[in-house]
């Protein structure tokens, strides 16, 4: 693994928002993977100004996300399509048609994660994958426990990820239980990854990702096989690795 170190969010989300760029530049069509939180929105912010001031163009770019809620509409503003539209997609020039979210209000939710794995690979896979990590070791909605070899699939959100995440929401009563998300096994065939960290309510995460066992117990840890990672962290999620 590759870890680079930022002194801040800022400059964490530049370096980030430099490595997609050069992706796009060299790919024009390039296949992105996309995530959703806190952390990467310093990034989309980046590269909207990358796009308004000429530098990088999305018409040929086809990006899948990682996850969505179970039971949320497209117009909720909880939901990630919601989130994405309104912190990238609708600021750059990417196809509407080539914006993929899980679609966490159909009918057959089972059929939905198979008809989303059958479109990544449709799609030739996924070139650039950036992803987060929850303070339990997620990636993507994959909580503690979930089988390596699993590929899209429906999730029971982990109690901690909902109270996590129900600052977004007016109550935790309003948190989805459910959400679709690609599997471990899916972000393992991703060409290459970007893993991003801020803060130091991260750093125990971070560093168990890094140094501790491979275990489903902790899904990120997985990464430690995967060919291709950059870690780009700031100081403050840095600080117990640099212990
Ligand atoms: P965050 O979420 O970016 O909001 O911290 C990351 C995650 O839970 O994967």
């Amino acid at each position: 693994m590759n870890i680079i170190q930022a002194e801040n969010y800022q400059q964490m989300s530049e370096l980030a928002a430099k490595k997609l760029i050069e992706q796009i530049n060299s790919k024009s069509d390039s296949v992105l993977g996309l995530a959703t939180g806190s952390t990467p929105e310093g990034l989309y912010e980046e590269i909207i100004k990358a796009h308004k001031e000429g530098n990088v163009s999305f018409k040929d770019v086809t990006t899948f996300n990682l996850d969505e809620y179970v039971g949320l509409s497209k117009d909720n503003d909880q939901s990630y399509y919601y989130y994405m539209h309104k912190l990238l997609f609708d600021h750059i020039d990417l196809k509407d048609n080539q914006a993929n979210l899980p679609n966490g209000d159909a009918e057959d939710l089972q059929e939905e994660c198979s008809r989303y794995e059958a479109s990544i690979q449709q799609a030739g896979g996924i070139d650039i994958q950036i992803l987060g990590i929850g303070l339990n070791g997620h990636i993507g909605f994959n909580e503690p426990g979930t089988p390596f070899s699993i590929q899209t699939h429906i999730v029971d959100l982990d109690a901690s990820t909902r109270n996590a995440n129900a600052r977004f929401f007016d109550s935790i009563d309003e948190v989805p239980l459910q959400a679709i998300t690609m599997g471990i096994d899916s972000i393992m065939q991703t060409k290459q990854i970007i893993l991003l960290v801020s803060g130091s309510k991260k750093a125990e995460a971070l560093e168990k990702l890094v140094n501790g066992p491979v275990t489903e117990d902790f899904p990120a840890s997985i990464l430690q096989k995967h060919p291709n990672v950059t870690i780009i962290a700031d100081r403050e999620a840095l600080a117990e690795l640099s212990q």
